[in-house]
């Protein structure tokens, strides 16, 4: 589709979709009241700002089922995210939602260049959590072959990689380089099994990451996004031609940046939070969802007529106040993955020494080097957070295997305060 067929087909869909959102969840129905605005006011793909925003304090509210817009009768399926703090976040899906959402998983795996036919490892945990099942709907819908096997359970999914051969690998980053760690342990070169594509997402990960998993294990990387409360994974996903951030499904899906503190729209190109509308779906529609993820939307590339995402910087909640100065994890994972004489092992542990706050960077020594030559690398690590971030950390080497190893999503920050 060309921008203005995009454009044009939005705007019918989100009419469409604030109407229904209006008419039949009452947090939506008092909440535009409130606004003053009625989906009458829609009339142009600008006029989403009147909107006023979701958050996920909206859904603990109407927790489990307040937001959904129609009958339980026609609820199909039901996926929870467990969440930082209290009540985990209730999604719900119609026949038709599940339908549209493994078409949008099987366009993302063709962008990531898997085709009928090829083999699939999912190692993307199954249950309530929306990678497994999300998926592995989408694998089907392609025509390729789903291998079901979920998360956890390294060794055996080395096994299986060694004797299914698949093509194509869906698991997160870490989690990755959890098996190919698995992998290397066994004595299997992690570069000469058949895998040719991973699919990776479900947590930030860097350039620098993506650099280190294609070069270990002789495979493109490239990334899928999504979120339980737009959806689900599909709702963008890079190019393998061009591997330059997420191209978003904009025909399903309106996006928006805006500046976290004011709530400003903000133009193409500027770092803000990223806040979608959802447009096609029936359970669960979302208006102005805020999702805490930091990013700027760029122009298609690959797909000119949908716009992209820049890779996830990482999400608000996830920003770390180091003695007034914010840092991402993922600026530290850019800055280890630099350092050759390092793992790419590593955690953050924040704690108070005395009032102020410290920054442990805590990581393993690589298993090959000497001790001398680590020390040295950690040296240099410090110096440049120093220099690049601005912040003074503790950098302290721990013996190979010490560190937790991913499962799914990573727990990279560990508060101790
Ligand atoms: O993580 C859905 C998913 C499953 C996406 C499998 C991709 C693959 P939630 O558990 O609701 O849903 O977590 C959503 O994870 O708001 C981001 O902060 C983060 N996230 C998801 N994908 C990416 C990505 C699934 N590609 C939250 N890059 C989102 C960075 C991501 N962060």
């Amino acid at each position: 589709m060309s921008r203005a067929e995009v454009e044009a087909l939005q705007l019918e869909r989100l009419q469409r979709t604030v109407r229904h959102a209006y008419a039949n969840v009452p947090l939506y129905t008092r909440k535009f009241d409130e606004a003053g605005v009625h989906p009458d006011d829609i009339r142009t793909l600008a006029d989403v700002a009147r909107l006023p925003f979701t958050t996920k304090a909206d859904l603990r509210e109407t927790y489990p089922f307040g937001m959904f817009a129609v009958p339980m009768e026609r609820v199909a399926r039901i996926h929870a995210s467990s969440g930082t703090t209290g009540r985990p976040t209730v999604v719900g899906y119609t026949s038709g939602d599940l339908e549209r959402w493994g078409s949008l998983v099987a366009r993302s795996l063709r962008a990531s260049g898997i085709r009928p036919g090829m083999k699939v490892h999912n190692a993307y945990g199954y249950g309530l959590f929306t990678g497994g099942l999300g998926a592995h709907a989408g694998i089907e819908r392609l025509g390729a072959t789903v291998i079901p096997m979920s998360g956890g359970q390294t060794a055996r999914q080395v096994q299986l990689i060694q004797d299914f051969r698949p093509d194509a690998i869906l698991c997160t980053p870490s989690y990755l380089l959890t098996i190919a760690d698995c992998m290397a342990e066994q004595g299997i070169d992690p570069r000469s099994t058949s895998l040719k594509v991973a699919v990776l997402g479900a947590e930030p990960w860097t350039n620098e990451m993506r650099h280190e998993l294609e070069q270990r294990l002789g495979l493109d990387a490239v990334d899928i996004y999504g979120l339980s409360e737009v959806m689900g994974p599909g709702v963008g996903n890079e190019c393998l031609e061009t591997k330059d951030g997420p191209h978003l499904w904009e025909d399903h899906f309106l996006p928006e940046i805006i500046d976290g503190d004011t709530g400003a729209v903000l133009p193409d190109g500027e770092l803000g939070e990223l806040v979608f509308t959802s447009l096609t779906k029936e359970a669960f529609p979302v208006i102005r969802y805020r999702t805490r993820d930091l990013t700027r939307l760029l122009p298609g590339t690959a797909r000119p007529g949908m716009r992209r995402m820049e890779k996830i910087t990482g999400r608000n909640d996830d920003m770390i106040i180091l003695r007034g100065v914010n840092l991402f994890p993922t600026q530290i994972e850019e800055l280890v993955l630099g350092i050759e004489q390092l793992t790419p092992h590593f955690i953050l542990e924040l704690s108070k020494e005395g009032r102020m706050d410290a920054l442990k960077v805590r990581i393993e020594r690589h298993p090959e080097l000497s001790i001398e030559t680590c020390e040295a690398a950690a040296v240099v690590l410090q110096q440049r957070i120093k220099v690049h971030i601005g912040s003074t950390v503790a950098v302290q080497l721990e013996e190979p295997g010490a560190l937790p190893r991913s499962e799914g999503k990573y727990q990279r920050v560990y508060d101790l305060r």
